[in-house]
C-alpha cells in the first residue's frame, strides 16, 4: 500500500513511519509512504496556508490553494482521500479493514478550525472521526487511522495475533499475563499455568464477556455469540442484567 500524508507538521507524522511494526512493514516493502508539507505549495514570502473564516468565528481555516496544489501533485483525484475530522464517519475495525484493502490512500491533516469545504467537496472520499472528542491536530488522528488499517494488511502482523483481538467477533480482548508467575503479591490465574487448552479457551471466553459487559455493554447486542457464549454470559451477569439479557437471548434464539 502506498500512503501519502499531506500535513503542515511533517515532524508529527514521520516518527510513526520510522518506528516499531510500521518500520518493519516499510522495510519489507509492504508500505511505501511519503509525507508532504503542503506549505511548500503556498505562495508569498510568508507561505501562508491558513486564513480567517468567512462569516467570522474563532481560529483559522486552511486555504484551498496550497492544499489543492499538493493534492494535484500526488494525483489525488480518483484516489481514496481520507480527511480525519471530528465530524466524520466513526472509525471502526470493519471500516479500517475496508481501507486496508486499498492500494493507495492519501491523508489530509487539518489543523486549527479545519480546511476549506471546497477542498473536501472536490477531493475527499472519506471523512473519518476517531472518537467523540476534539484533538488539536489532524496529524494524531491520521496516525491513529493509519495504525488501525495498515496492521490488517497481509504480512504486517502474524494472523493469529489478530484473531483473538478486541472487536474481532465484537467482543473485547481477554487479559494477558507473562512471567513472572507472581508479581506484587498478585498471581497469574492458575488456569493459564495448567496447559489445558480447553480450560484456557473457556476462561478466555468468560473474561472477554466480562470485560465487554463491564466496559462496552453496547457491543453485546451486535456480537455474534454462540449458544455457549450466551449461556456463559447469563451465568456471569447479576440479577438485574440477567432479566434484560434473558429477554434478549430468548428473542434471538
Ligand atoms: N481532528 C480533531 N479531532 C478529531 C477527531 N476526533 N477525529 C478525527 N480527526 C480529528
Amino acid at each position: 500500500m502506498r500512503i501519502t500524508v499531506l500535513t503542515l507538521f511533517p515532524e508529527m507524522v514521520e516518527p510513526f513511519f520510522l518506528s516499531s511494526i510500521m518500520k518493519r512493514a516499510v522495510e519489507k516493502g509492504i508500505i511505501e509512504y511519503s509525507i508532504i508539507d503542503f506549505r511548500d505549495f503556498a505562495e508569498g514570502v510568508h507561505r501562508k496556508a491558513d486564513d480567517l473564516p468567512y462569516g467570522g468565528g474563532a481560529g483559522m481555516v486552511i486555504m484551498p490553494e496550497p492544499l489543492s496544489l499538493a493534492l494535484d501533485s500526488v494525483g489525488a483525484k480518483g484516489k481514496r482521500v481520507v480527511f480525519p475530522t471530528p465530524s466524520g464517519r466513526p472509525l471502526t475495525e470493519s471500516y479500517a479493514a475496508e481501507l486496508s484493502r486499498e492500494e493507495e490512500l492519501v491523508f489530509i491533516c487539518g489543523h486549527y478550525e479545519g480546511i476549506d469545504q471546497r477542498v473536501i467537496d472536490t477531493y475527499v472520499t472519506d471523512e473519518i472521526t476517531i472518537g467523540d472528542y476534539v484533538l488539536s491536530s489532524g496529524e494524531t488522528a491520521a496516525v491513529v487511522v493509519i495504525d488501525a488499517l495498515y496492521r490488517l494488511i497481509d504480512g504486517v502482523i502474524a494472523g493469529e495475533s489478530l484473531e483473538d483481538e478486541s472487536f474481532n467477533g465484537s467482543l473485547l480482548e481477554y487479559p494477558q499475563y507473562t512471567r513472572p508467575p507472581r508479581y506484587c503479591m498478585k498471581s497469574v490465574p492458575d488456569v493459564l499455568l495448567t496447559g489445558h487448552h480447553g480450560h484456557i479457551t473457556r476462561w478466555r471466553c468468560v473474561k472477554r464477556l466480562e470485560k465487554t459487559m463491564l466496559n462496552r455493554p453496547d457491543l453485546l447486542s451486535d456480537a455474534s455469540l454462540s449458544i455457549d457464549e450466551r449461556k456463559t454470559l447469563l451465568s456471569i451477569l447479576d440479577c438485574e442484567d440477567k432479566r434484560t439479557c434473558q429477554r434478549w437471548m430468548l428473542s434471538e434464539l
